[in-house]
């Protein structure tokens, strides 16, 4: 069914109105980290929610007591005033979600993976471009004060050139999980546990390094029973010269999440979870590094803790103060691009670079082929 016209700008004359009215699209488990970061928020007012799942909807509705409920987006388009849409369906519907968001005039804010492909999420880049709106993606390891004081120091060249790089997702999923119906195929998880988990890590390892040059990757399907791969591990090579090695799991019962920058200068060290505050993040200076420069290399005295409250907090100050997305949901396409060289690189057997995505049969929906290890050794051929 046709899209209603957007409505007339939201502003005030001098700026944005506020508080700016947001709408939550999806309304299952990630969407509550959503509902309960706005709640906190100034400067903007949760006003309605769309789920064709009853069910979810009017327990969701109830919970955070909005006023607007809806079973479509074009029905939560067509009644509702509002100036951002929170996308929190499963990832096949982002590309269409996003592109009628951006027709009714609202930013986004999509969940992680942004889109099934590359071609996808240009798409929604355009259109966003057309209309004057910001996207925003949501990668919540970026937030936080820790990493961005380490992204400051990183860029300031003081801990030198980064040099070597461990980026480690080792997340533990049963079978339950991969049985709601969404997830573990091509067509609608759009890639496996490197796409769907690690994304976060590589996005936060290339938030601070910078932009990719390259990457190789092998693919597997050690245990669970799906089309798309368990354990990932790949070489990505930054434009600065450094390489990390990546590995994304799901078969990992004592989970972590990774990363460790060797520079010339100092040992970055981050473990944690699902998020991180600062006695999460070690940084170690070389011998050579005189006592006074490392005793600069601190993490601020005000802790923010990563998450999608800190990621909002930016996204909304900015939108508030009529600045757009803030840099730090920049590069919303990066860690897509990075995942999708590496199952071209599993597919084809050879070093995917970041100019070769140029080439249009690579931004097409993702797939394996997966090295199938299960012991009953069924054939994993490409999928279709
Ligand atoms: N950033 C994170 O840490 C994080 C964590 C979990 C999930 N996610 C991502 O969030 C997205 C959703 O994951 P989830 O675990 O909440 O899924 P979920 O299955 O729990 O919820 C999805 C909801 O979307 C609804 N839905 C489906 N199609 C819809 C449509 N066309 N319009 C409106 N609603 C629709 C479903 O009824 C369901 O309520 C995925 O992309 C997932 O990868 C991100």
């Amino acid at each position: 069914m046709p899209l209603p016209a957007p409505p007339p700008a939201a502003t005030t004359g001098a700026g944005p109105r506020v508080p700016l009215r947001a709408a939550i699209l999806g309304t299952g488990s990630v969407a509550h980290l959503h509902a309960a970061a706005l709640r906190d928020l100034p400067g903007v007012e949760l006003v309605a929610a769309a789920d064709p799942s009853e069910q979810h909807l009017a327990a969701f509705a109830e919970a955070y007591g909005l006023p607007g409920r809806h079973t479509s987006l074009a029905d939560l388009l067509a009644a509702e005033d509002i100036d951002v849409l929170h996308i929190c369906t499963p990832p096949g519907g982002h590309a269409e979600q996003t592109v009628a968001a951006f027709a009714h005039g609202a930013h986004v804010v999509v969940e992680k993976p942004a889109a099934l492909s590359l071609a996808q999420l240009d798409l929604m880049v355009d259109a966003g471009r057309a209309a004057g709106r910001g996207l925003a993606v949501v990668f919540q390891q970026r937030s936080g004060s820790a990493a961005a004081q380490v992204k400051q120091l990183l860029d300031s060249g003081t801990l030198g050139r980064p040099l070597s790089a461990l980026c480690q997702t080792s997340w533990y999923r049963t079978a339950d999980y991969f049985a709601v119906p969404w997830r573990g195929t091509w067509a609608t998880e759009g890639g496996g546990t490197t796409l769907s988990h690690g994304s976060h890590q590589i996005d936060l390892l290339a938030y601070l390094l910078g932009e990719w040059r390259a990457v190789q990757a092998t693919m597997w399907r050690l245990q669970h029973d799906v089309e798309t791969e368990d354990l990932s591990h790949a070489s990505l090579v930054f434009e600065s010269g450094a390489v990390a090695s990546v590995v994304s799991t799901v078969l990992a019962p004592r989970q972590s999440s990774l990363l460790r920058i060797d520079t010339e200068n100092a040992t970055i060290e981050l473990e944690h979870l699902y998020g991180h505050g600062h006695a999460h993040w070690r940084i170690t200076a070389a011998d050579h590094v005189d006592a006074g420069t490392a005793g600069g290399w601190v993490l601020p005295d005000q802790e923010v803790p990563s998450g999608h409250d800190a990621l909002f907090t930016e996204v909304y100050a900015s939108l508030v103060a009529g600045r757009g997305m803030p840099d730090v949901v920049d590069h919303p396409t990066r860690a897509l691009e990075i995942v999708t060289g590496m199952y071209a690189s599993a597919r084809d057997g050879r070093w995917i670079s970041r100019a070769d995505l140029a080439d249009p049969a690579l931004r097409g929906p993702l797939a394996g082929p997966i090295i199938e290890g299960r012991p009953e050794g069924r054939s994993a051929g490409p999928a279709a």
